[in-house]
């Protein structure tokens, strides 16, 4: 039985997670998969802090060099969270030719290059399934099963805490503030939500995601971001109304060999795989010219499901006879400016004669053709109403033109939401 020193930097509910999952599994896994592992040390912050899991005081230490430093350790399992010291720590344990097992979403997607320069350079084995929709195993199909495809296009919903808010808001009518506070209540979202509902949490995974579908770095600065901090029960109710399901989604496609990358509110058809994606479910649909359309679904947050994914790595790399590094270019993706979609615009506006023909008329200008408009009573000002448009497929840069030149006085924005999937 081959056995393996590990050492762990952090210990919190992921990595108390991992100590759990190896305690209660190991001898099933061990006689499964032919190896045993062996916890050295644990690098706590405060050693004598109480935590959700029984470990022993010998193990907890609170200087990063006596895991970084001991040459018996060959794995170095990362979960402190953050980008510091996490980053440097990743840096020095694969300069020394430990491998790393991480779920830092944010330390990996923000110094990418010099994480896998370390590698590479240092022959060690870098692996991450848990930085991306904790316990789905997407990396690995990118890397591993998906290889003959070139992937078109991808979508996902890879941020749990803001589809849980959002199908909240569906089902109940409920407004986004109220529905975060009962996320926090029961921990869903954390006191300060701002990674998670500004859309910050997924651009990580989606740079990460991007970077290994099209085998071209894409950087963090590169996605596009919005969170759903503004939606409205209106919003998602008329989005209802047009048979249309809000997520908070990240996209990303190549088109002309540039790519596009995005996370931000949007609509989906309610017949679209990820239209019944709720609560706090991840999922992420893509299209490769080979394999076609396919969707992994599963937890994507939380202490055992990405637990899973750790351990899944850690078994992965003690097996591996050579560590596979991601098959990425040195080269950047070249970013696109513009993208084509649907577009839902709602708008204030005057209830009088020539105001919707004003309104069409500017979108005609910018090239932007209608599919389908509605007006409904209940704008905020007397004698105003709301006007929902929904565009034909087309360019967002020609559409925020278009919104740009807007009369005031006639009608303003109240938002605009990009359509995906129809
Ligand atoms: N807050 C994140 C989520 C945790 O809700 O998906 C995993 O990154």
């Amino acid at each position: 039985m081959k056995r393996t020193a590990i050492g762990f930097l952090g210990c919190g509910n992921i990595g108390c997670g991992v100590y759990r999952l190896l305690e209660t599994h190991g001898e099933t896994m061990a006689q499964n998969e032919g190896v045993a592992f062996d916890i050295r040390r644990i690098l706590v912050r405060s050693p004598g802090k109480k935590r959700s899991w029984d470990i022993p005081a010998h193990l907890l230490t609170d200087r990063a060099e006596d895991v970084l430093d001991d040459p018996q350790i060959e794995i170095v399992m990362e979960f402190m969270g953050g980008e510091e010291p996490a980053a440097s720590y990743m840096i020095e344990a694969l300069r020394r030719g430990k491998t790393v097992v991480t779920a830092n979403k944010m330390a990996l997607a923000a110094h990418w290059e010099e994480i896998v320069r370390a590698a590479r350079e240092h022959g060690a084995g870098l692996y991450y399934e848990a930085s991306v929709c904790g316990a789905i195993p997407i990396i690995r199909a990118l890397n591993e099963s998906l290889q003959a495809n070139r992937i078109t296009s991808m979508m996902g919903i890879i941020n749990g805490t803001t589809n849980y808010i959002l199908t909240r808001m569906r089902e109940e009518g409920a407004a986004y503030s109220d529905v975060l506070a009962d996320a926090q209540r029961l921990g869903l979202a954390e006191p300060d939500p701002t990674a998670d509902v500004e859309g910050y949490d997924a651009a990580y995974k989606l740079s990460i995601l991007a970077t290994l579908a099209f085998h071209r770095h894409v950087p963090v600065e590169s996605v596009y971001r919005e969170g759903i901090t503004k939606i409205t029960p209106q919003d998602v109710q008329y989005g209802r109304e047009f048979g249309l399901t809000l997520k908070l989604l990240a996209v990303a496609r190549e088109v002309d060999g540039r790519v596009e990358a995005r996370v931000h509110p949007a609509f989906v058809p309610d017949s679209h795989p990820l239209a019944g994606v709720g609560g706090a479910f991840n999922a992420v649909y893509l299209n490769g010219h080979a394999c076609g359309e396919m969707m992994f679904y599963g937890r994507g947050a939380g202490d055992m499901p990405t637990a899973s994914a750790l351990v899944s790595d850690m078994i992965k790399a003690a097996k591996a006879k050579r560590h596979m590094l991601p098959a990425v270019g040195d080269a950047r993706c070249e970013m696109a400016e513009d993208w084509a979609c649907v577009h839902f615009v709602r708008m204030q506006a005057k209830d009088e004669p020539g105001v919707l023909a004003q309104v069409a008329g500017l979108f005609a200008r910018h090239g932007v053709s209608i599919a389908s408009v509605a007006q409904k009573a209940g704008g905020d000002r007397p004698g105003a109403v709301q006007m929902i448009f929904l565009t034909h497929g087309g360019s967002e840069q020609a559409v925020r033109r278009a919104l740009c030149e807007l009369n005031h006085d006639i009608a303003s924005v109240c938002s605009m939401i990009r359509v995906e999937g129809v």
